[in-house]
């Protein structure tokens, strides 16, 4: 999978994609991310990405050329790579909610454009002529779509063939996208007193698959039950 991220702070973003997972991934092949610097695609010698939102209004708007400028450099660079059209995202808190299932269907893409977005919004000729797609973190206001664009990120390259072990993969199939974790115990089998579910230790595998999707039943009624309503799970239950 291919993802470039246009955005203001490129720095800002590195550390976070060359660490853990993400790091791992592209060093396996299995994901290539560029960061693109908006200022690079300015045309002024200030390198000037935002202005006042005509009609006035508070706050500084980005500018349409860049934006782009950059998705237009992005598709040139790509062509010859890629047999399929990049999907353009705008990170904004106007999007659809990414949730689990959303990051399933953007994982199948073979190029991903994310733009981050900044200041008090985006020109709209950015919304209507360049983007396909436009998603949320959350409902609550970030600074920028770069926080944004790295959750969404990360959640795409978990999903990635090859990248997690064989044995996360299984974990991940065995339960439905809506039921929340069970809960996990590593050494010391007593700590300061407290112990751990005598199943845990049994070494029976069919018990402990039973008690991990009984507890993973009781947290999700427990903590969200919202998601159990929407689920096939349900009926099972
Ligand atoms: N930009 C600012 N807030 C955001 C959010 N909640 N999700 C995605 N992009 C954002």
């Amino acid at each position: 999978m291919l993802i470039d991220i246009i955005t203001i702070f490129p720095e800002v973003c590195e550390p976070y994609l060359n660490s853990s997972i993400l790091g791992i991934a592209q060093e396996k092949g299995k994901l290539e991310i560029r960061l693109h610097n908006l200022r690079d695609y300015t045309l002024d010698k200030h390198r000037k990405v935002d202005d006042r939102p005509f009609g006035g209004g508070p706050g500084m708007i980005l500018t349409p050329e860049p934006v782009f400028r950059a998705v237009e450099h992005i598709n040139q660079i790509s062509k010859p790579k890629n047999k399929t059209k990049a999907k353009i995202i705008l990170l904004t808190p106007q999007g659809k909610t990414l949730n689990q299932k959303l990051a399933e269907k953007l994982s199948k893409r073979e190029h991903l454009i994310l733009i981050c977005g900044r200041y008090e919004g985006v020109d709209e000729r950015v919304r209507e002529s360049l983007v396909n797609e436009e998603i949320s973190i959350g409902d609550y206001i970030l600074s920028g779509g770069e926080l944004a664009a790295l959750v969404l990120t990360d959640s795409l390259t978990r999903l990635l063939p090859g990248v997690l072990g064989h044995k996360d993969s299984n974990v991940r199939e065995s339960f439905s996208d809506n039921l929340l974790e069970y809960p996990q115990y590593t050494r010391p089998a007593d700590f300061r007193g407290m112990g751990v579910p005598r199943v845990l230790l049994s070494g029976d595998h069919k018990k402990i698959e039973e008690w991990r999707r009984a507890q993973t039943i009781k947290i999700t009624k427990k903590k969200r039950p919202d998601l159990l309503k929407n689920t096939i799970n349900f009926k099972k239950i």
